[in-house]
């Protein structure tokens, strides 16, 4: 595996900024000091520091699952199907969903062993935009939209963060918001009198829904969105 990529996967920067890292030095492999992204590494037999520290090569898996209506987004229930279940059994050991999809919410849902990552795409400070296909039982007025679009009181201390509201039928909403409050989305319209009928993640941070993907079905993700997640 490349160097610069190796330092991606263990979660030190995005591939620019370890690029960086490496150019100044700060990384060695087998005790010396290897000042070329580009140089391929042995990941689980080189020793490689990063300023100083022993980086032991633990290998990340992430799936992008269209979760369906009807499963929880757990790792254990003892009632209703989990999430996990969705992929194949060999698959799942140390496997878990990043954040939470009501049950009856459908969409985007990352499922993975990469702690690190999660607790970055999940911290409140990071500000990871969640867009979501609302279907709502009644129109909004112009006036609703605005006030979702500045922030409603959803019964916690502070109102809801600015969103971004886009109708694009009349009983169709994409609501782009950063915030993962229980419910967020469902008490956002109920705070402006409204109710919500579907839900389904398209998109989370800068990983898309694969449209190709039907409700229940998985896949690796690429590379490419690898990366994407780690620049989110
Ligand atoms: N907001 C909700 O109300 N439910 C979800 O599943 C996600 C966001």
């Amino acid at each position: 595996m490349r160097l610069d990529k190796f330092l991606c996967e263990m979660n030190k920067g995005s591939r620019s900024q370890v690029k960086d890292h490496i150019r100044q030095g700060f990384v060695t492999v087998n005790g010396a000091v290897i000042k070329t992204p580009e140089q391929k590494i042995k990941e689980d037999s080189d020793l490689v520091t990063f300023r100083g520290e022993p980086l032991t090569f633990q290998k990340f898996v992430y799936y992008m699952l269209n979760k369906p209506q009807g499963v929880v987004s757990a790792t254990k229930d003892n009632t209703a199907r989990t999430v996990l279940e969705l992929l194949p059994e060999e698959k799942r050991t140390g496997l878990f969903p990043v954040g939470r999809l009501d049950k009856d919410t459908e969409g985007l849902l990352l499922i993975t062993n990469d702690g690190q990552l999660a607790h970055r795409l999940l911290s409140p400070k990071k500000h990871v935009d969640k867009v979501y296909l609302v279907g709502i039982k009644k129109a909004l007025t112009v006036e609703e939209a605005d006030r979702l679009r500045q922030g409603v009181d959803i019964g916690e201390k502070k109102l809801t963060a600015p969103a971004k509201v886009e109708i694009l039928e009349e009983l169709q909403i994409a609501l782009t918001i950063h915030e993962g409050q229980f419910h967020q989305v469902k008490r956002m319209f109920k705070a402006v009198g409204n109710e919500v009928l579907t839900l389904k993640r398209i998109r989370f941070g800068r990983l898309q829904l694969d449209e190709k993907l039907s409700p229940g079905q998985s896949r690796e993700l690429t590379e490419e969105e690898v990366e994407l997640l780690h620049e989110s």
